[in-house]
Formats: C-alpha cells, structure tokens, sequence
C-alpha cells in the first residue's frame, strides 16, 4: 500500500432484498484518517451499506477493498472477522459479566502485559482511566459508550464503521465524545465511515460527506461545498430550511419578486424553483413605502409584512407574506424580533441563491 492509497474503497455496491435494490450502484474511497460520512434519510440504504462492507451482507454486486485487499468481488468473500473492520452501533452492548479492562481486551492477541497495556493506554485517552475494574452496570450511558469506543479500536482495524453511534447521548455529552472519538481515530490513521441521519452531525465530523437517498448516492463533497453548492432542491432542504421562489424562464431570464434572475440555457417555459436559505435574506426597514436601492449583489428588494418572530437561541427566525405574494423566512441576530404586522423590505444575496429546473 502507497501512503496515499485508500484505506477503503468501495466500486459499485448493489444491495437487494427480496429484488427490490435499496443501495445502487455505491461506489466511494476513504483515505487513512479520513472520516466520510454517509448521510440521508430513513431507509435510504446507509446501514445497509455499512453492514455489506463489514461483512454481514452479502451484497448482489460489488467490490470492496481494504487497504489494497479485495475483501469482496465477484470470486471473493472474505468473512467479516478477517476483514480488519471494527463496528461500533447504535445499540453497542458491553459484556456485562466483564470488567471494563476485559470488555476492551476481549479481541486482543499478545501477553497479558501487552494487553494491560493496550487497555491502560486507550482508557486514558477517552479519560476512563479510573474505571479499568469498573463493572458495565456501574458505568452511566455516556462512560458505557466510551468503553465501548476504546473496546472497537484496540485491535486497531483499517477501518472503524459507526452507524449513528452517538444518538442515544444529550446533546452536551455528545459533542464532547464525537470530538473525542474522533481524534483517537485519526490518530490510529483509521479510516471511518459515519452512519448519520442529522446533517450538524455530518458537517462536523466528516472530511467528506456522502448524501443517500432512496439507494443512490445524490452527492458527495466536502462539507462546505454541499451546502454551499447542492446537487438539488432536496439536497439544499436537507441542510437547512429553505425559501422557494418560483417562476418560469422566459429568454433566459426568470421574473420574480426579486427581480430577473438568469437561468442560461434553460428553455423557455420551463418552471424553475429558486432557492435560498434563511440566514441569506436579508432585511431592512420601510422608510415611508420604500426601501434600499438595489445593488448587483443583493438585486432588486420586495416589500413584505412581519407575520411570525420566534427567538430560537442564537438568533430569530422571522416569517414574512411578500406584497407580490408567496411566504419567506429569515434569520436574524436574536436581538431583533419584528412584530407581526411590521412591514419590511427583504433582499436576497443573489450569490447565494441556487436555480434549479423544477422536478
Ligand atoms: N433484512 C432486510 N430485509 C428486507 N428489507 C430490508 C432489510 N434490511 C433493510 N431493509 C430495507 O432496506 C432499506 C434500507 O434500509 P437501511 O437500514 O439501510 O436504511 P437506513 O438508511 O440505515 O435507515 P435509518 O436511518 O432508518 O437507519 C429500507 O427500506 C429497509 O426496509
Ligand atoms: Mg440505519
């Protein structure tokens, strides 16, 4: 293996059950270190992807490889404990009759110094050094679950599958052993694929994020650019709320509240969605029935009436009707909360507004 060649690497995975594919035609790469997230809706085929790469489905067709190896392919099934693959699930379960030290020994080869070793030294990492003779029933859900974590990679697998391994913990807990669980990792140079259905989620752990739906990877690309730069209206909407505005291309050109936008290419008559995110409206007060003047970056504005304000922490979320019709919404610093009945001028950064075809 050169150190540049993918810890995993998957061609054109097929999963079916009783004929009906759930996962299409997957194919992806992840890199020692590298943490690639597969993210997507229920039953749009993630856990099952996961499941087919450790080995415990067997898929219609594909191929897969770790570290160079062929693990499955057309004349291959290697079976999952000799797949180099460590699993860390939602439901993980401890071996309650185990002390911690043995929970995280149980899969170590060498002397009984060596594995003291290994467990001492995984056990501080994830700050559980206290408990090495701790019993699992004496341990809250958050130590369980870092007992669990330093149990997967004490054999130090190629690759670490974890399918949504955080989702039972409160949200303070969470943030602290995803960022933990995440440096052991990379510091083990294992490459892992993240199960994920929460795209907070998604955006701070991966490198790279993979977005399933219905079996079909829809996009892949690092954080920053798949929601700066979604694949579709679906896409945009899994990320945040949205603002749709629609409208109808008309010589390239599409007509809205907003004024023109471009849509090149596009053939006249086709119905267009254009979408923008909240926190990209922006907003400003009625001086005596008008508002700002328009600029090549924010178009032309539309006069619009406050109908909902709701603080939600950071910032509000302010809902608006437009005079020309249709309803948007828009994040503000929460220290402003229109009241309803306010009329407003709302502007739109066209830079940050995506047209697509209507589907
Ligand atoms: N053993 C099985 N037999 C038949 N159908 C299955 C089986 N396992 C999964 N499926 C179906 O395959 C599809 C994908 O399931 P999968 O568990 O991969 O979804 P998921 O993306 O992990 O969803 P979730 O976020 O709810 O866990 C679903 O429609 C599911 O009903
Ligand atoms: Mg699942």
């Amino acid at each position: 293996m050169t150190p540049s060649a993918p810890r995993l690497e998957i061609e054109h995975l097929t999963c079916a059950f009783d004929g009906q594919q759930v996962v299409r035609n997957v194919s992806l790469s992840v890199g020692a270190g590298d943490v690639l997230c597969l993210l997507g809706p229920s039953g749009c085929g993630k856990s099952t992807t996961l499941r087919a790469i450790a080995g415990v489905e067997s898929p219609q067709s594909g191929k897969i490889r770790i570290d160079g190896t062929e693990v499955l392919g057309p004349t291959t099934f290697v079976p999952p404990e000799k797949r180099g693959v460590g699993l860390i699930f939602q439901d993980f379960a401890l071996f309650p009759h185990l002390s911690v030290a043995d929970n995280i020994a149980f899969g170590l080869k060498g002397t009984k110094a060596a594995k003291r070793d290994r467990v001492r030294e995984l056990l501080d990492r994830v700050r559980m050094g206290r408990y090495i003779d701790a019993w699992p029933h004496e341990l809250s859900g958050g130590e369980q679950q870092r007992v669990a974590l330093a149990r997967a990679v004490a054999p130090r697998p190629q690759v670490m599958l974890m399918d949504e391994p955080f989702s039972g913990l409160d949200n303070r807990l969470r943030d602290g052993i995803r960022d933990e669980t995440l440096s052991v990792l990379k510091e083990e140079g294992t490459a892992v694929l993240l199960v994920t259905h929460e795209p907070e989620e998604a955006m701070r752990m991966a490198d790279e994020i993979a977005l399933m739906r219905r079996g079909d990877i829809v996009q892949m690309g690092a954080p920053y650019n798949i929601y700066n730069n979604p694949a579709d209206r679906a896409a945009a909407a899994f990320f945040s709320d949205i603002n749709v505005i629609e409208g109808e291309v008309n010589g390239a050109l599409t007509d809205t509240p907003f004024g023109q936008f471009l849509a090149p290419g596009v053939p006249d008559g086709t119905e267009v969605d254009i979408v923008i995110r909240p926190q990209h409206v922006r907003i400003d007060f009625d001086r005596a029935g008008r508002g700002p003047n328009p600029t090549p970056q924010d178009g032309t504005p539309a006069r619009a009436v406050v109908t909902r304000s709701r603080f939600i922490g950071k910032e509000s979320l302010v809902e608006f009707r437009l005079d020309a019709g249709g309803v948007m919404s828009a994040t503000v610093p929460s220290v402003f909360l229109p009241k309803p009945g306010t009329p407003m001028w709302l502007a739109i950064r066209r830079d940050r507004c995506f047209v697509f075809p209507r589907q």
